[in-house]
């Protein structure tokens, strides 16, 4: 008899496993199993593969994207970025060489990467350490304890962005801290009294074992505030980035689905290296999903012309309790 499949522990149960023998099919699909563990937007998991030797193909899937809040698409790719990510790290981890192309099929949009992948290559310098991190990772949605993050530590982290098109910046300043708290309170209080933001959020958290604590903690808080109830516990949480650190912003110099794509891809290397160095990290997307107030957000942190693709808050917590659930790879097989 096989043990039931739990989402919130099987898929990560596949820490330590070495890669199978029996065929070149079942080492690229091997390989996936590190991939669905990346962060997706409301975790989604908008992402389709297709594993057909030696390329690995990585999809968009259209199905499970976010209308409200994700007009442009870009959160979903950039999810599909991190995917491809953890696909590379581990991919190096396993001693392949690779060589991917992304959006290899103009006649369809969806087809986000073809990642050929061969034996006998090298691991690259900022993916090197990163593979263990992989099965570590979390979102931590916990409130931060404010501890300042040492220089040294933050120049290990811009160390991992290499590709030049991709800007990471990042802010220890509490004056615009204080200000992206601003922002972010007036984006969820906007998209709260959205009844089709409601209806969409309600719709991701109510598929049963897909569902997460932390997005029913979310509406509870933004019940909270919406109705005036408790507004101790509402201040408390309507300042994450006062809790936290640092505010960082990944931006990139185009805004094509290419640069989604790579934006994601260093958005999770980025906190796997976080994890590697004992940070906590979280996105803070509402910035960027209300146009408003990301022309705001634009405005206040001087981003013109660069495009935003994800905000993030970065410090020290205590970490997750648990990891949040996973469709099983075959849901994901195309
Ligand atoms: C593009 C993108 C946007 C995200 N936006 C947010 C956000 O605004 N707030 C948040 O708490 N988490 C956000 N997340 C994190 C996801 O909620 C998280 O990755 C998912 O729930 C899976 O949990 P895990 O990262 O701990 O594995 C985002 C993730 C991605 C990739």
């Amino acid at each position: 008899m096989t043990d039931a499949y739990d989402p919130k522990v099987t898929p990560w149960a596949v820490k330590g496993q070495a890669l199978p023998q029996d065929s070149p099919e079942a080492q690229l699909t091997f390989l996936l199993r590190f991939a669905i563990l990346a962060p997706s937007t409301y975790n989604t998991q908008p992402w389709k593969f297709r594993a057909a030797p030696p390329a690995i193909h990585v999809f968009a899937d259209p199905d499970r994207r976010m209308i409200s809040g994700d007009a442009d698409l870009r959160e979903l790719f950039t999810s599909v970025g991190c995917a491809l990510e953890n696909l590379l790290v581990a991919a190096e981890h396993f001693g392949f060489a690779h060589q991917t192309v992304l959006f290899p099929n103009p006649e369809d949009q969806w087809h986000v990467a073809a990642v050929d992948v061969h034996p006998n290559g090298q691991r690259s310098p900022h993916r090197a350490h990163l593979f263990d991190c992989i099965p570590a990772r979390h979102t931590n949605h916990r409130r931060y304890n404010g501890r300042p993050i040492p220089e040294d530590v933050l120049d290990a982290l811009r160390r991992v962005v290499v590709e030049p098109e991709v800007r990471l910046q990042m802010t220890a300043d509490p004056v615009l801290r204080r200000r992206a708290d601003e922002l972010l309170v007036e984006a969820d209080a906007h998209q709260f009294a959205d009844p089709t933001f409601r209806r969409e959020l309600l719709q991701w958290v109510t598929q049963g074992a897909f569902g997460s604590a932390w997005l029913l903690g979310k509406i509870g808080r933004l019940a909270a505030r919406t109705l005036h109830l408790s507004a101790h516990a509402v201040a408390v949480e309507s300042e994450p980035l006062m809790n936290a650190s640092v505010f960082g912003v990944i931006a990139t110099e185009a805004s094509t689905r290419a640069a989604q794509v790579v934006a994601g891809q260093v958005y999770e290397r980025i906190h796997l290296q976080a994890t590697y160095l004992g940070l906590s990290m979280q996105p803070v997307n509402q910035l960027l999903q209300v146009p408003h107030v990301k022309e705001a957000f634009i405005r206040s942190f001087n981003l013109s012309p660069l495009s935003p693709q994800l905000a993030f808050r970065l410090g020290y917590a205590e970490p997750e309790a648990e990891h949040t659930p996973r469709r099983p790879l075959e849901a994901c097989l195309k």
